[in-house]
C-alpha cells in the first residue's frame, strides 16, 4: 500500500487548517483506552533503518503525520517502503548520497536523525539544519561535536549539514564522548553512528529515555552491539555491518499520560493499555501527589481512580525526572486544582505558549520567565482557542473537557503530528467532541445536541 497523509485519522475527518474540534465540558468519562506506538521512538528507529542493507519490519508504528513524513523522507532517499496498518516495511539497501528534500526536512526536526545512520553506512551525509520551532532554538551542536569527535569533518553552508568521513574506508572512529546536556536526540544520532564505528565509544552524560533504550534494542536486534542504553554511560562497540529484523515499537507513554490526565481532570475511573508502566513514574507519582491514584491492573494496564485534585509544584528534567511533554497537560489540570502550583520548565526557552489559551479559559496563571504560579479556579468556561504546539494542543483538549461550555480548537495540525485518532478514542470514552470544519456555524453557547452532535 501506497503512503499518503490521508491515511491519518479516517479521510471523512475534516483536516488541514480548515478544521476545528469542538469539545464540551462536563462529561465523566469511562471505559478502556487502547494506547498507540511511541511516535519519538518510532521516528527515530524508521532513520536507525538507514543503517541496514537489508529487510527491517516495524511494527505497532502509529499512524501519525510526523511519521507519515518521516516515511517521505526516507523514501527520498532511496528507502523501499510499504505500510500495512501499523506495521512498516522498509528496506535501505540502495540508499544514495543524495539529501534529503529541503521542504521535507523543515516539517519535521526528526529528520536531523538521519545524518547519523548515512554518515556511519555511507560515509558522507547532507542533511538540512532542522532550524527551531514553536518550543525553543533547537540547536544540534552536541550531535556535531560528537560526529566530529567520531572523525568526520562537519560543515554547515547554506542551511545544511554537510559531513563526511576523510580517507579511504571512511569509516568512523570509536571515540568517547561528554554531551553537556542529556540531549534525547544527540545520544540516539550518536549511538545510531558508533554501531558501524570502528571501535569502541562511550556516551557519557547519555539521554535515559524509554525512546533511547528502544532505539538501542532495534539497533542490537541488527546485531548491534550496545550496552548501558537507559543509564548515564552508553558504550557501542562498533561491527562491520547489520542485518534485518523485526521489531516492535513501544507504547507511547506521553499519550498514555494524557489519557491519564484526562481521567483526573473529568474525575472519571479509567484504564489504559498498552503500557510500561515505569516509563510513567514521575507522571504516576504526581498525578498521586495531586490528589489520583494509579493503579497496576496487570502488567500493561493502567487503572486511573480519581480524587479531589490539589495543587502541586513541577520542574521538568530529563528522564527519568518529570518530562517536559508532560507538562502542559499537568498544567491543565492544576489549572481546576485546588491551591497554588508553581511549574518550572527547565528544558526548553519557549514552552508555556498554552498559558495565554487557558487564561483565556478562565484559567489563573502568572508567568516570569520559564516559570509559571497557577492558583485553581473552581470551574473553567469554554471559549475559542488557539493551538500553538503538539502538547499545548492537547493541554487544551483536556481543558475543554473540564470547562463549562463549548470550547473550539483551532490549528489541529500540531495535534495530527503526535496523537493517533485521539477524538475517535476520547469520543469513545464518552467525550462530548467533534472535528468540523470551521464553516460550519453553531453558536458559542450552543449545546452538543445543536451541533452535529446528535
Ligand atoms: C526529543 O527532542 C523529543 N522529540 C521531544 O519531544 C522531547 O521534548 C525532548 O526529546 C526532551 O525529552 C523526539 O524525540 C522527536 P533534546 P530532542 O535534544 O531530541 C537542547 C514532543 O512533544 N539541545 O533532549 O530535540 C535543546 O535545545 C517532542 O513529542 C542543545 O542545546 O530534545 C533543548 O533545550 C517535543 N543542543 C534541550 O537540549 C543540542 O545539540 C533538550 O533537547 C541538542 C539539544
Amino acid at each position: 500500500m501506497t503512503l499518503s497523509l490521508d491515511r491519518i485519522q479516517t479521510s471523512a475527518t475534516p483536516q488541514g487548517d480548515n478544521a476545528v474540534l469542538r469539545l464540551w465540558g462536563g462529561s465523566s468519562l469511562k471505559g478502556h483506552v487502547k494506547i498507540s506506538g511511541a511516535k519519538n521512538a518510532a521516528l527515530v528507529v524508521m532513520a536507525g533503518v538507514l543503517l541496514c542493507p537489508q529487510d527491517c519490519r516495524l511494527r505497532n508504528v502509529p499512524a501519525l503525520v510526523d511519521v507519515e513524513r518521516m516515511a517521505q523522507i526516507l523514501t527520498a532517499l532511496g528507502v523501499k517502503l510499504d505500510r500495512q496498518g501499523n506495521i512498516l516495511d522498509l528496506n535501505a539497501e540502495h540508499i544514495g548520497h543524495s539529501q534529503a528534500p529541503y521542504e521535507l526536512v523543515s516539517q519535521l526536526r526528526a529528520s536531523f536523525f538521519a545524518i547519523g545512520p548515512l554518515l556511519a553506512r555511507l560515509g558522507s551525509a547532507r542533511v538540512p539544519l532542522p532550524g527551531g520551532c514553536a518550543i525553543g532554538a533547537r540547536p544540534v551542536e552536541l550531535h556535531v561535536r560528537g560526529l566530529q569527535a567520531m572523525g568526520a569533518d562537519v560543515r554547515i553552508e547554506g542551511g545544511v549539514v554537510h559531513a563526511e568521513v576523510p580517507g579511504r574506508n571512511s569509516r568512523l572512529k570509536g571515540a568517547k564522548i561528554h554531551l553537556d546536556y542529556p540531549s534525547v536526540g544527540a545520544t540516539e544520532t550518536l549511538m545510531m553512528a558508533a554501531t558501524l564505528a570502528d571501535g569502541e565509544t562511550y556516551i557519557e552524560n547519555a539521554a535515559q529515555e524509554p525512546e533511547v533504550v528502544d532505539l538501542a534494542n532495534f539497533c542490537r536486534s541488527m546485531g548491534a552491539r550496545i550496552q548501558g542504553a537507559g543509564t548515564k554511560t552508553i558504550v557501542i562497540s562498533g561491527v562491520p555491518s547489520l542485518h534485518g529484523t523485526d521489531y516492535s515499537i513501544i507504547p507511547d507513554r506521553i499519550e498514555a499520560g494524557t489519557f491519564m490526565v484526562a481521567g483526573a481532570i473529568t474525575h472519571s475511573e479509567l484504564t489504559l493499555s498498552p503500557v510500561v508502566p515505569d516509563h510513567l513514574s514521575a507522571a504516576i507519582a504526581k498525578l498521586r501527589e495531586i490528589g489520583s491514584q494509579t493503579i497496576v491492573e496487570a502488567p500493561d494496564c493502567l487503572r486511573i481512580v480519581p480524587g479531589q485534585n490539589r495543587a502541586a509544584d513541577i520542574e521538568t528534567l530529563p528522564y527519568p525526572g518529570f518530562p517536559t511533554d508532560m507538562q502542559a497537560q499537568f498544567m491543565a489540570l492544576l489549572t481546576v486544582s485546588e491551591g497554588s502550583s508553581t511549574i518550572s520548565e527547565t528544558v526548553f526557552e519557549n514552552r508555556l505558549r498554552h498559558v495565554a489559551e487557558l487564561q483565556r479559559m478562565g484559567a489563573d496563571i502568572r508567568v516570569k520567565g520559564n516559570i509559571a504560579i497557577v492558583r485553581g479556579v473552581p470551574k473553567l468556561s469554554g471559549a475559542p482557542v488557539l493551538a500553538t504546539d503538539l502538547r499545548a494542543s492537547a493541554a487544551l483538549v483536556l481543558a475543554g473537557l473540564a470547562a463549562d461550555g463549548m470550547t473550539t480548537i483551532k490549528d489541529l495540525k500540531h495535534l495530527d503530528r503526535g496523537y493517533e485518532n485521539l477524538t475517535a478514542k476520547m469520543q469513545q470514552l464518552g467525550a462530548k467532541m467533534e472535528r468540523v470544519t470551521q464553516d460550519v456555524e453553531v453558536s458559542e453557547n450552543a449545546t452538543p445536541e445543536e451541533s452535529t452532535l446528535k
